[in-house]
């Protein structure tokens, strides 16, 4: 018998529960033992729920004893989580999360003190829900040198960017729409701000170059400045407008961002729709690979995170090799990152010169228009390092929209 614990007993960790009830026998045949849940750890009390019977509200009770092996981290946030795991990793028990903040800040740390103990730290559901992309990044993609990862990583933006293509909406109605439904946090900052898509690329980037991506590094710009009409221009160039994050390896040094981009029919996210995530992947010898599917939802990523509990119950005290080294990966500067851009902005009218100005800072852009939208000139420029268009933008008043494009 594999005894586990689950911290946390949320969405993601009463899913945990659910998903080995629900699916035991599969579970225990593929882990090739008894997966029993022992404890689960909350501050809050369940009065009529069968956890009950296992509910504790004391850490020690878990990390103390010698017959758990593994523990299950689904409570979010960096503390107590962080200090929660270390403790239980440098105990011997192995740990999977669906934690992202966590992995996203101390990944490579905590990779190494399960590598030095023997045991195993999994994170399959921090990154795309219930999508397999993390396990496949360690142990598939492992002949190519993968020189772009692309995805949209975040639901509960996509869903608004969705609804916004779909139904002409503003953003801020659809976000409240999307918070009455429960499909937006209350404070849905960190959606929204692209701060959780941020820490979701750091981790892909971190796997496929083998050391620590800071965060903290990556430009990231979220959705709240997207309106009905960047969409409408959206649609005339039959594209649609989606939360990226993206790192795309240029020499030897990979650029990273998070950003809304305009992206075409042929482009491979233009059809991940709703609360769904796809990453993309390319590698020099494999070409083009796509993930797909429910990228939050409770038993989506209670699926992921059983999965590692899998594959740590079939591993006991054998460590699974993952490359993530705690040197500090550099990326390469951001204002020397190239993008094509989309502009909106005032038309002067009768003004020719505003056209020689645009001219002269951005040489020969593409113009477009939208039949719904009066009185503004849109253009497309040519590929431009975030720098130089930083500054040329400058000079121009009245700029409505600004966004990058990749058609
Ligand atoms: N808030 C996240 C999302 C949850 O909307 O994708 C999954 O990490």
């Amino acid at each position: 018998m594999v005894n586990i614990a689950v911290l946390g007993y949320g969405t993601v960790g009463s899913g945990v529960v659910e998903v080995i009830n629900t699916n035991q026998e599969i579970v225990n045949k593929k882990a090739g033992d008894e997966i029993n849940i022992k404890y689960v750890l909350d501050l809050r009390d369940f009065p009529g729920d069968p956890v009950e019977k296992i509910l504790v509200h004391d850490y020690d009770v878990i990390v103390k004893d010698p017959s758990v092996d593994i523990i299950v981290e689904v409570m979010g946030g960096v503390d107590p989580a962080y200090k929660f795991v270390k403790r239980a990793l440098l105990m011997g028990k192995s740990v999977c999360t669906s934690n992202k903040e966590l992995v996203a800040k101390h990944g490579a740390e905590l990779v190494a003190i399960a590598e030095e103990n023997n045991i195993n730290f999994l994170f399959e559901a921090s990154v795309g829900g219930g999508i397999p992309i993390i396990r496949p990044l360690k142990t598939s993609l492992t002949a190519d040198d993968i020189t772009e990862i692309t995805g949209i990583l975040n639901g509960t933006t996509n869903y608004i960017l969705t609804e916004m293509a779909q139904k002409g909406s503003a953003f801020e109605d659809v976000l409240k729409v999307a918070q009455e439904k429960g499909y937006a946090e209350r404070n849905p900052e960190a959606d929204v701000e692209g701060y959780d898509a941020c820490r979701k690329i750091a981790i892909l980037t971190s796997l496929v170059v083998g050391e620590h991506v800071n965060y903290e590094d990556i430009h990231t710009e979220g959705i709240t400045k997207i309106t009905k009409e960047d969409f409408q221009y959206a649609k005339a160039m039959n594209a649609s407008i989606k939360l990226l994050g993206t790192s795309k390896k240029i020499g030897d040094k990979f650029y990273s961002m998070v950003a809304p981009f305009i992206i075409g029919e042929n482009h491979p996210l233009v059809h991940v729709d709703g609360v769904f995530n796809g990453i993309f992947a390319h590698g020099n010898v494999l070409d083009d690979v796509m993930f797909y599917g429910r990228g939050a939802g409770k038993l989506p990523t209670a699926s992921a995170v059983v999965s590692d509990v899998v594959e740590a119950a079939s591993h006991l005290k054998e460590n699974i090799k993952t490359i993530w080294s705690e040197e500090e990966a550099k990326l390469g500067e951001f204002s020397e990152c190239k993008n094509k851009f989309f502009v909106r902005m005032k038309d002067k009218g009768l003004d020719d010169d505003q056209m020689m100005d645009i001219k002269k800072a951005f040489g020969n852009v593409l113009y477009v228009k939208a039949p719904t939208v009066k009185d503004e000139l849109a253009f497309i420029t040519d590929f431009i390092t975030e720098g130089e268009f930083a500054q040329r933008i400058q000079s121009f008043a009245d700029v409505y929209s600004v966004i990058r494009v990749d058609l």
